[in-house]
């Protein structure tokens, strides 16, 4: 039975029906319908309208039809379901009668699918956020086994200044843990319960919804239940910090195959996470960086898609709504099957440190600390940048670096050139005088580990709360 024919006096264009129907892709939702239709039975016995009795065989029903999905999956192949909550109607007449037809007393299809979808977003933030402890955890051991290797870093993509291995790779430690705050914020937004409040206008029953929120693990019943059933902010902020989320993936991908080039040298990738050639028999190409790359592509379309299908919806409900559920769906799954692929290379990449050491060295990246060694002998700035400006043109025209010239060759460039200079200019002292915190002296970044290790495992703790 249609949970809508009374009405109608002719059956639906048969191709119309077929098109409609969201059970195909909201069976994702199955056992978040089971939990919610569980809280409401429950409501509907202590206001009056179930019995002990009734409450008792639907309670049952509910729990056979989560277990009958599981040994028999063909049951989901249900041609005649439009979507999930008739699904579930069906299956529960079938089970206990007539009486499955009481669960529906005082609820709307558009509470529970808000319901249904908060639960969905709720329950894949917490699983994400143990992939992202995961995810950041392999940065702190790789930057702590780096210790004091150096390498350059880049601004404009040219060799800038030499930094420590385990600051940059604490720079994605800070990237990622945005990340994870990003999505605890978007769980509190979230983590609200829409049951009560109808089709529109509130339940038509006396019912607890206080009752159903604390049931269900939401903080509190929604305000508004107009709100309450047109709201999908919560799966787009959702699907707009996942956007985000593999942004910086596909940063950290493109990051990652520029330094495994035989140019850079800096990484070997994992043989496990990379593929040959059909063709070139030399070939080691990085795939999962590839496509890990491309996969930001498809959430950020998600995150349009989302934001277009929702900008002209009057309210409350609409079935346009119906559209937010495959963006959101694909933008979990999506990334939820990324994030182990891809802690699993960051974990298997072997760093090239002694190359790495080496870039470090060369392409003037000392240049500033020269000025700066002009400047704490009262040199002004500007003019001591002049000076070792002029004094690597000389290098430049000479093939060397900044500590190959003679005290005499500085000299010309300014008379405040000391045998001191040369100590100055080391890759230790270099990396020493960036001496602040977020710097990359190697006594910030010893202290920058340890305030990675805290934040990590305070996510972790939060995770662990909601578990
Ligand atoms: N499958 C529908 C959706 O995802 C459920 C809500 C239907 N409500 C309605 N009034 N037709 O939006």
């Amino acid at each position: 039975m249609k949970m809508w024919s009374g009405r109608f006096r002719n059956p639906l264009d048969p191709d119309f029906e077929r098109w409609q129907r969201s059970f195909p892709f909201d069976q994702r939702l199955l056992s978040h319908e089971v939990a919610a239709s569980r809280a409401h039975a429950r409501a509907l016995k202590k206001s009056g309208i179930l019995t002990p009795g009734e409450l008792d065989a639907i309670l049952r029903g509910l729990d056979q039809i989560s277990d009958q999905v599981v040994t028999s999956p063909e049951l989901l192949k249900d041609e005649q379901a439009e979507d999930v909550h008739h699904f579930v109607e069906r299956q529960l007449v079938a089970l206990i009668g007539d009486t499955g037809y009481k669960l529906h007393s005082g609820r709307s299809r558009n509470e529970q699918i808000a319901t249904d979808l908060r639960l969905y977003v709720r329950s894949s933030i917490d699983q994400l956020q143990i992939q992202l402890a995961d995810w950041l955890e392999v940065f702190l051991t790789r930057a702590e086994e780096a210790g004091t290797a150096a390498m350059p870093a880049y601004t404009h993509l040219q060799r800038a200044e030499p930094v420590l291995v385990a600051h940059w790779l604490l720079a994605y430690v800070e990237m990622f843990s945005r990340d994870a705050e990003r999505l605890a914020d978007c769980r509190k937004r979230t983590n609200l319960c829409p049951l009560g409040s109808g089709a529109v206008a509130g339940a038509t029953l006396s019912i607890d919804r206080q009752t159903m929120a604390a049931d269900l693990g939401f903080d509190a019943p929604t305000t508004n239940s107009i709100d309450a059933t047109s709201d999908r902010d919560f799966v787009v902020e959702f699907v707009s910090a996942l956007s985000l989320l593999t942004l910086h993936l596909s940063r950290w991908a493109e990051e990652m195959m520029l330094f495994s080039t035989q140019e850079f040298g800096f990484l070997n990738p994992p043989d496990a996470y990379s593929t040959g050639s059909s063709a070139l028999p030399q070939k080691k190409n990085p795939d999962l960086l590839e496509l890990t790359r491309a996969k930001a592509a498809r959430i950020i379309a998600n995150q349009n898609a989302l934001l277009i299908a929702m900008k002209g919806l009057p309210l409350a409900y609409n079935k346009d709504l119906q559209e937010t559920q495959e963006p959101l769906f694909d933008t979990t799954e999506t990334t939820l099957a990324l994030l182990p692929l891809v802690t699993g290379w960051m974990k298997e990449v072997e760093f090239n440190y002694p190359h790495m050491q080496q870039a470090a060295q060369s392409g003037f990246m000392n240049a500033w600390a020269a000025a700066t060694y002009l400047v704490k002998r009262g040199v002004p700035f500007r003019l001591a940048h002049e000076q070792i400006g002029k004094a690597v043109q000389l290098c430049l025209e000479k093939e060397c670096e900044l500590t190959d010239l003679s005290l005499q060759e500085l000299r010309q460039f300014s008379s405040e050139f000391n045998d001191d200079f040369y100590s100055c200019l080391t890759l230790e002292s270099v990396l020493a005088i960036h001496d602040v915190p977020g710097g990359t002296a190697p006594a910030q970044v010893k202290r920058a580990i340890l305030d990675a290790k805290n934040k990590i495992a305070s996510l972790r703790g939060e995770v662990h709360a909601h578990a």
